[in-house]
């Protein structure tokens, strides 16, 4: 374990934002960072980086999460039950399961970050959460360095949120996942209009797991902006719920104002179609920008400060506010 001197974060955010880590070190195992926690509690984790944007250089030691692994744990005739490292790349993982037939998981095909991560924003697309697949996430609590266990229901999944982001926030270092992923009779979920649109459009009538993946990575790709090649953390906000009361008065102003039923009494909108109105899709201030297919993903240029897309974003949260009453809510993790 050989611990870095002042390297740039750029390579390990998904924003691609160039801030400085004081020091920097990259574990590989369980042990290992149990070991480092003896002398090191002050840590800063970064994982896929694929939900947090960096504003300025980070003082307290960069612990990066590269614990790698996938084991089967058991099977049945029906089911197969994996527990996943950490450090595994989340779109390979699902590609790997596509490409076994295990099912679950394939609507969240090409969805950037590392599997460690998946669990603490509940990561969702096209009508498909990962709560539904998780049975427990393992984590060693900072305090003790001890492994504890979370079961699904310990983990409290909400929409875009679980423990991690509340109560265990900061406390846990989450060492691997564990699922329960269909071998046949899979759960197909097709009914999101995208899907279906592309499955009709390729004359697919019975899909297989491959069939939804791709259809999925196709959608992705002609709306969300590769990490890769433009900097981005996906979403940046939460899509709002208002009262249904707030809705109808919207309405009147505004017939078109598309929406999904969440309850009797609430409504989720989509905050895409609330930024596009306040006029910021496709528009850029300096390196700071949002997307020009996706008004809800804040983008990089290239050298965009994560202090500049913050405000951009603060600016944008207010037009929002003046034009709907409606407060909408970052969902990456702001690093300030
Ligand atoms: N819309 C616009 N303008 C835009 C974007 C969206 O008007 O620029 C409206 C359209 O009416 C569209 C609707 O919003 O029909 C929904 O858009 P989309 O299908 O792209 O989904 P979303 O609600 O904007 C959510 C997730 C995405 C996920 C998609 C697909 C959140 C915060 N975002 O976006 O997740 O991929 O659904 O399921 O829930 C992420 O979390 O990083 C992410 C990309």
């Amino acid at each position: 374990m050989i611990i870095q001197k002042n390297i740039s974060l750029k390579k390990y955010n998904t924003f691609g934002i160039d801030v400085n880590a004081k020091r920097f070190i990259s574990v590989d195992s369980v042990y290992q960072l149990q070991q480092l926690l003896i002398a090191e509690k002050n840590i800063f984790l970064i994982s896929g980086g694929s939900n947090m944007l960096l504003t300025k250089d980070i003082e307290k030691l960069v612990v990066h999460i590269d614990i790698k692994g996938i084991s089967i744990d058991r099977e049945d005739n029906n089911d197969v039950y994996l527990t996943v490292n950490a450090g595994e790349d989340w779109h390979q993982f699902v590609v790997w399961c596509v490409s076994n037939n295990f099912g679950g998981i394939e609507n969240l095909s090409l969805i950037p970050g590392n599997v460690g991560t998946c669990p603490i924003q509940n990561i969702g697309a096209y009508g498909v959460e990962v709560k539904d697949s998780i049975t427990k996430v393992e984590a060693i609590e900072i305090e003790t360095r001890k492994l504890i266990q979370f079961s699904n229901e310990a983990c409290n999944f909400g929409y875009r949120n679980s423990i991690f982001k509340n109560e265990a926030k900061g406390k846990y270092i989450l060492t691997s996942v564990s699922f329960k992923l269909t071998k046949k009779n899979h759960q197909l979920n097709t009914s999101y209009g995208a899907i279906e649109d592309k499955l009709a459009f390729n004359k697919i009538i019975n899909p297989t797991l491959k069939n939804i993946s791709d259809a999925v990575i196709a959608i992705r790709n002609s709306k969300l902006p590769d990490p890769k090649k433009l900097g981005n953390s996906g979403s940046f906000f939460k899509n709002p719920i208002i009262s249904k009361q707030h809705f109808s008065a919207l309405q009147t102003e505004h017939q078109n104002i598309p929406s999904y039923v969440i309850s009797d009494t609430e409504v989720k909108v989509p905050a895409g179609w609330l930024v596009e109105q306040v006029g910021f899709k496709g528009k850029r201030f300096g390196d700071a920008g949002v997307h020009k297919n996706q008004a809800l993903v804040l983008v990089n240029y290239g050298n965009a400060s994560g202090t500049e897309i913050y405000q951009l974003s603060k600016k944008i949260q207010e037009m929002v506010y003046n034009k709907f009453k409606i407060s909408l809510e970052i969902e990456v993790n702001i690093i300030n």
